[in-house]
């Protein structure tokens, strides 16, 4: 099973000068729950995005995908394409649960193959955003929306989960 986790502002943004821009330290909790002990696969801009101190994820598998071969991630694989990142985790293997956590390039990228999608909404609007969440198309169901919870650091947010529709 592939899941894409993000969270996004009102108009989805998801980023500024690969930085969060926000604070929501329940979506870290949630976001940690989502991917518990399995593989995530992000791309180089995200992974660089990580303070130091909490890269690798612990863990789990940590996969960067970059298309320059010489890059090296410390405490995570370097694979030069999505396909090699799902193949070196065995995200098609039978009871496997692998999370794509970005950023924009690596969710675009993923977004036709994946089954789940975990979105947190954050009840913000961004100024000078310049990184945006993949477009949910008629392929996607809504399958759970949270209420509007507020955040112990000021915002409001809510999750809301969607399956691909069977073929
Ligand atoms: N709100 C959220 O939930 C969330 C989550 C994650 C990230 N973000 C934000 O998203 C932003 C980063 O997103 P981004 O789109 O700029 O970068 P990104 O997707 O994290 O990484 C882009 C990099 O991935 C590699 N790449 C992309 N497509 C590839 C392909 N087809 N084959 C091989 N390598 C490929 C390239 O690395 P090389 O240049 O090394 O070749 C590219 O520069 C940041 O602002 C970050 O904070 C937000």
């Amino acid at each position: 099973m592939i899941q894409l986790v993000w969270a996004q502002d009102r108009d989805g943004a998801i980023g500024r000068a690969n930085t969060i821009p926000w604070r929501v330290p329940e979506d870290m909790r949630r976001f940690k729950e989502l991917t518990g002990s399995s593989p995530v696969i992000m791309g180089r801009r995200t992974w660089e995005s990580l303070p130091a101190r909490f890269r690798p994820l612990p863990g789990r598998r940590n996969v960067v995908i970059s298309r320059n071969p010489e890059l090296r991630a410390d405490g995570a694989d370097v694979v030069g394409s999505l396909d090699d990142a799902y193949a070196l985790v065995g995200a098609r293997d039978e009871g496997t649960t692998v999370s794509v956590m970005g950023g924009e390039q690596i969710y675009r990228a993923a977004i036709g193959g994946a089954d789940e999608l975990r979105v947190t909404e954050i009840d913000l609007t961004v100024d000078n955003a310049d990184a945006f969440a993949p477009e949910i198309d008629e392929t996607w169901q809504e399958v759970d929306r949270g209420e509007w919870l507020t955040s112990s650091a000021g915002p409001r947010y809510r999750f809301v989960d969607y399956r691909r529709i069977a073929d």
